[in-house]
């Protein structure tokens, strides 16, 4: 599937930039092919629209703001968070036309990131209920580009067998590829949740950070995984010390081929137990080892299964493909891949 060719997906919301990064003026991201300008208004609230000037087309993101507008670098014109046009330096004190107005998206601050949908959302940003719970705290994991599909990311998180040869010496256990029986796996009204335990054998997760109370052998990790469709999923792990982890990523898609990792981690522990850096690095460590794999992997994901072959614990990655397939259904679409719409059944 090529994510660019289904309008269908334009209408989820996905995490773009780091609010903070809106405190040095406007900034480029490019969302699902769309080249976006975001930026803070007066309130500090985040705005997104075409990166496009609607007088010769400059990059509005070179620009600079001013009073909560997005000013353009070549001209000097002004957008508000809405798009119309509240200010031509050249024409001071004049009507301005309606049609001077840019395209403008639907921007929200969650969890410190400027979240955008680029046309009427169909669902709610996901929740992380964790972000307003006291025993928790919250940190914003390293931002990363990956040159895969979002459809390939989602993938890769939905599937229970690649941890002991992706993730090793990390996650998993090396000294053996069967991967633990999934003991649940439903579909949920806006995708799947699926809990599988993971041997963790010998890992700095196990010796160094998680559970001080096992300083040997094996520990069995459980996994909680929630898909949010199209590319959003939430990664509950329970140690046995009672310590969690949750992680909210998005693969949030920019074009065919390429997506940007965008995290949250929610821990109940305290920076003394183990400070934020650690974990985020430690996090990034496994991302890095998902990231090396999943660039190598094909970024048309066929939406039909009979396009590639499986095995037992590829239920899930099944389930997912059949969800986003009636997603297409229901809105009319048909899947498109390289070969053209229609990918063969
Ligand atoms: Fe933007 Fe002229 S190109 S003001
Ligand atoms: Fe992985």
């Amino acid at each position: 599937m090529l994510v660019t060719a289904q309008p269908v997906l334009r209408r989820f919301w996905y995490p773009t930039l780091p609010i903070a990064d809106l405190d040095a003026g406007p900034q480029p991201f490019t969302l699902l092919g769309q080249d976006l300008v975001l930026w803070a208004d007066k309130k500090g609230r985040p705005a997104a629209a075409v990166d496009r000037c609607s007088h010769r087309f400059a990059r509005l993101s070179k620009g600079w703001v001013k009073d909560g507008a997005v000013n353009c670098p070549y001209h000097g014109w002004a957008f508000n968070s809405s798009g119309r046009c509240v200010e031509v330096p050249q024409a001071p004190g004049q009507r301005i036309p309606h049609g001077y107005k840019v395209t403008a998206f639907r921007c929200e601050k969650r969890y410190g990131y400027a979240w955008v949908c680029l046309d009427e959302p169909l669902d709610v940003i996901p929740e992380l209920p964790e972000a307003a719970d006291p025993r928790f705290r919250v940190m914003h994991l390293d931002s990363e580009l990956f040159h895969c599909s979002s459809t390939v990311g989602v993938d890769n998180a939905l599937d229970s067998s690649h941890h002991h040869y992706v993730h090793g010496t990390t996650l998993g256990d090396s000294s053996s590829p069967l991967p633990m029986a999934v003991q649940d796996l439903r579909e949920t009204a806006n995708g799947l949740f699926m809990s599988f335990p993971l041997r963790n054998n010998g890992s700095t997760l196990r010796d160094r950070d998680i559970d001080d109370r096992a300083t040997s052998g094996p520990i069995t990790l459980i996994r909680q995984l929630t898909w949010y469709v199209p590319f959003t999923v939430r990664i509950d792990i329970k140690f046995p010390s009672g310590i969690q982890a949750v992680t909210l990523l998005t693969y949030t898609p920019i074009s065919d081929s390429t997506c940007q990792y965008v995290g949250v981690l929610a821990r109940n522990d305290t920076e003394r137990d183990f400070s934020a850096k650690a974990a985020i690095a430690e996090i990034a460590t496994i991302v890095k080892e998902d990231k090396d794999v999943l660039e190598c992997v094909d970024y048309d994901l066929p939406l039909h299964a009979a396009q590639q072959r499986h095995m037992a614990s590829d239920k899930a990655s099944l389930m997912m493909r059949r969800k986003l397939h009636d997603l297409l259904t229901a809105h009319g679409e048909t899947e498109v891949t390289r070969t053209g719409p229609g990918g063969t059944p």
